[in-house]
């Protein structure tokens, strides 16, 4: 009986790898979740302006607003949703009902619901199987994936399918201890994850705080294999939450300004490492 049973959980495990190794290939996409512990970092904000960088870049992007319950996307790209991705979970829209234009080219959006309930679709893992739909359309080159905050199970069924995590922290204490968190939660589960400083005045400062949660890491022996990667800072800018607060792209508006700048180093850098 133990033999049957091995045999079935091998089979089941080849059919594993061989579903993960045929999804790879299927598609040219991929899933970039942009995370933090701590709310109010610049998530959103990041994630929005990336991927109209992305978009110079050439790619063909895809927002999904995964801050479940408190959706804002739609603020940013100022465009006013008739569908979110809640109605092809539970109302049977399709994909195309559910992803909508925004005004710029090549970006599109997948909005969210404010006041959506956890508890409806509780462990049913219903967020990473739109996000496996749209990865099958393969008419993405990047979806990115804005979450909110913590680390709850909605929070980790997203990162669960993610290709890539950015990690966004600013050097608050409390910041640096919640993205301290993540680094443990996802050395068990990820290869690696991506630092990215927001509201942090220099490259230097980002690097060598970088360091020092690596050390912590070694220190308390985590998975040594896991990598955290810094991919660079972005430096505290009014004008950011001044075109934040008129619907409008610090990155377009706001173009040879220097947290433009260091934006777009970074989504050089991570163009570099998807590609
Ligand atoms: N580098 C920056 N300089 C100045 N203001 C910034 C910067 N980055 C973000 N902000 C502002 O900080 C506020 C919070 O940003 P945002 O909503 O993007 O954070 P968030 O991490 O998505 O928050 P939440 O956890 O609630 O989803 C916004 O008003 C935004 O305009
Ligand atoms: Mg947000």
């Amino acid at each position: 009986m133990f033999d049957t049973i091995s045999t079935q959980a091998a089979q089941l495990i080849h059919l594993t790898n061989e579903y993960k190794l045929n999804s790879k290939k299927s598609s040219k996409t991929k899933v970039i979740a942009i995370t933090s512990g701590k709310g109010g970092v610049g998530k959103s904000t990041i994630s929005a302006n990336m991927a109209y960088l992305l978009a110079l870049y050439g790619k063909k992007v895809l927002v999904f607003d995964a801050d479940i319950g408190l959706a804002n996307m739609q603020i940013l790209f100022n465009v006013k949703p008739n569908a979110s991705f809640y109605d092809y979970i539970e109302r049977g829209l399709t994909l195309d009902e559910v992803i909508l234009d925004t005004p710029y080219k090549n970006i599109s959006l997948c909005a969210g619901k404010s006041g959506y309930q956890y508890g409806q679709n509780k462990s049913s893992f219903v967020y990473s199987r739109i996000i496996k739909d749209i990865v099958a359309l393969d008419t993405y080159d990047v979806i990115l994936l804005d979450t909110g905050a913590g680390l709850n199970e909605y929070v980790q069924e997203f990162l669960e399918v993610s290709d890539e995590i950015i990690a966004v922290t600013t050097t608050d204490p409390s910041a640096l201890t919640d993205v301290y968190a993540l680094i443990k939660m996802l050395s068990q589960t990820k290869e690696k994850l991506f630092l990215l400083f927001n509201q942090t005045p220099n490259y230097k400062i980002g690097e060598t705080i970088t360091k020092s949660l690596k050390d912590l890491a070694t220190k308390n022996k985590l998975n040594k294999l896991f990598m955290v990667k810094y991919i660079g800072n972005i430096s505290v800018d009014l004008n950011i939450a001044t075109t934040g607060r008129l619907r409008k792209l610090f990155v377009k508006e706001f173009d040879s300004s220097a947290s433009s700048f260091d934006l777009n180093n970074i989504v050089n850098s991570l163009v570099k490492e998807i590609s």
